[in-house]
């Protein structure tokens, strides 16, 4: 177990994800001494805090998240001395010139030897100001024997004309290795797990190629609705936040060769190379390969909710799609016929995140009745685990066969360690960037989006298509082809 350097972690923004995952996260890592004792924070946003201010906000954070697990008074006293607070514009000069000082300030009390650690849990829109501004106070700059690092959110970019300029913008300041884009899926030990399934064991690995495999399910469903960011996701909608990110990582980790190492750099240059592979999808037949949907008002869990376009924040006639299911083909020697299928939307009927690998059928056919295809889960959450479902006889004097299933609970290890935002903000505090998309692998996630956006201008959607609480629009079943059906989880 490795304990990272000491550091002061600036966090620009005290909105939301820094109140309910951040925050939660760090105290977290500090109940389960993961942190160095020196470790230390620096909030900065527009609220007119002290010190004191800002305390009180993180306390009431990890005291109402449910991430946290018991308060632990004693942590806490040692957590909330290492908490300071600069207020201001992200725009002004004079924000980052007091926030230099304040830095000085704390690495000298909290002797934190001038590392630090930029986070930016703000607005996209101010990513490339941040990032400018912190150069121009020299604060990117790294020493001998002290590290400086940015990390990034996500959205990283609109599209990918925006999202080359936001590196363009960033690399005028910073230098790649000092780069974090947060992907918060890749902090989830079942999609770390992927790497270990597969290149830990021969079982699986000699089955995974177009000789075995039908086709693939990549499953992202969530119940949720907008609960508050309507306006938000008017501009971002399901491609840009979920699909560009979240389910391109998980299809890369699924779909990659082998890296030769556990290098940051060896692992992203296989996830690159399968990204490049995926044969891109002609702009008049984007209808072939995705169908998007939006829900209307429906009911979930007994309750009826509302349309998206009632939303808060949402225009009445919005065409945003909340709901995409996406077929990909892989060019190259493993992959060539095997179909991948990803979907993911919001307000369906439970969340649930999935991998499926769906296997062919035996060739040859001698049994009373037709075998089912052989199918590995891997359930990602909740219920973390992997379920292999293959066919048996029933006992009795005819061969007939029925499927049953072999499981693999997580709970096996007890309970999940550690939160995803609390594993990647100790990577990036130690320098290991596994974890973290690369500027490339990005870039290809949003060449792919924006075909499909662009196809998608017109002519306007006949929206809502399903209704909240179903599992979409049925298009996204014509999508599979003949002989597949989309898992019912
Ligand atoms: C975020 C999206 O990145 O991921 C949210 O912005 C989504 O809209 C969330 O709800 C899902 O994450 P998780 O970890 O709850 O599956």
């Amino acid at each position: 177990r490795r304990t990272p350097d000491a550091c002061v972690l600036v966090i620009f923004g005290v909105g939301d994800l820094t109140q309910r995952k951040l925050l939660p996260a760090l105290y977290r890592l500090a109940m389960e001494g993961e942190l160095n004792p020196n470790f230390s924070i620096v909030g900065v946003g527009r609220r007119d805090w002290s010190d004191e201010g800002f305390r009180d906000f993180a306390e009431d954070s990890v005291k109402t998240s449910k991430e946290t697990g018991d308060f632990d008074q004693q942590t806490w006293d040692g957590f909330q001395e290492g908490l300071f607070f600069v207020g201001g514009p992200f725009d002004q000069t004079e924000t980052f010139r007091k926030l230099k000082e304040k830095i000085e300030e704390v690495s000298r009390q909290r002797d934190t030897g001038g590392n630090v650690l930029f986070y930016l849990a703000t607005p996209p829109s101010v990513f490339a100001p941040i990032a400018e501004l912190l150069g121009e106070q020299g604060l990117q700059e790294e020493g001998d024997g002290f590290w400086r690092r940015l990390v990034i959110e996500k959205p990283f970019g609109v599209d990918l004309e925006s999202a080359r300029q936001l590196n363009a913008h960033i690399h005028q300041t910073w230098e790649e290795h000092q780069i974090y884009r947060i992907d918060h899926y890749l902090g989830k030990e079942t999609v770390q797990n992927l790497m270990a399934m597969r290149f830990g064991n021969v079982i699986f690995e000699p089955l995974w190629n177009r000789q075995y495999i039908e086709h693939i399910q990549i499953t992202a469903s969530e119940d949720l609705g907008m609960e508050g960011r309507g306006a938000y996701y008017e501009e971002a909608g399901i491609m840009r936040d979920m699909l560009q990110n979240h389910l391109m990582q998980m299809f890369s980790l699924v779909a990659m060769e082998p890296p030769a190492n556990f290098d940051a750099n060896a692992i992203r240059d296989e996830k690159v190379k399968v990204l490049k592979s995926i044969t891109p999808i002609p702009k008049e037949r984007v209808a072939e390969f995705a169908v998007r949907g939006q829900y209307g008002k429906g009911t979930l869990y007994g309750e009826n909710v509302a349309g998206y376009r009632e939303e808060k924040g949402v225009n009445p006639e919005s065409v945003t799609p909340t709901y995409v299911a996406l077929k990909l083909e892989v060019n190259n020697w493993r992959w060539q016929g095997v179909p991948f299928f990803l979907r993911t939307a919001k307000r369906l009927p439970k969340k649930v995140t999935e991998i499926a690998v769906v296997f062919k059928n035996p060739p040859s056919d001698i049994f009373p009745n037709k075998a089912e295809r052989n199918v590995l889960a891997i359930r990602i959450q909740p219920d973390e685990g992997m379920s292999l479902k293959f066919n048996s006889k029933v006992p009795g004097q005819d061969n007939y066969l029925r499927e049953v299933v072999m499981d693999f609970k997580y709970d096996a290890f007890g309970q999940l360690t550690g939160t995803p935002y609390g594993r990647l903000l100790l990577d990036s505090m130690l320098g290991d960037a596994t974890l973290f998309p690369r500027e490339d692998e990005v870039e290809l996630a949003w060449q792919l989006v924006d075909g499909i956006l662009e196809a998608w201008k017109e002519p306007a959607p006949e929206f809502p298509n399903y209704k909240a609480g179903t599992w979409g629009p049925d298009a996204a079943d014509d999508l599979l082809g003949p002989n597949r059906r989309w898992r019912r989880l």
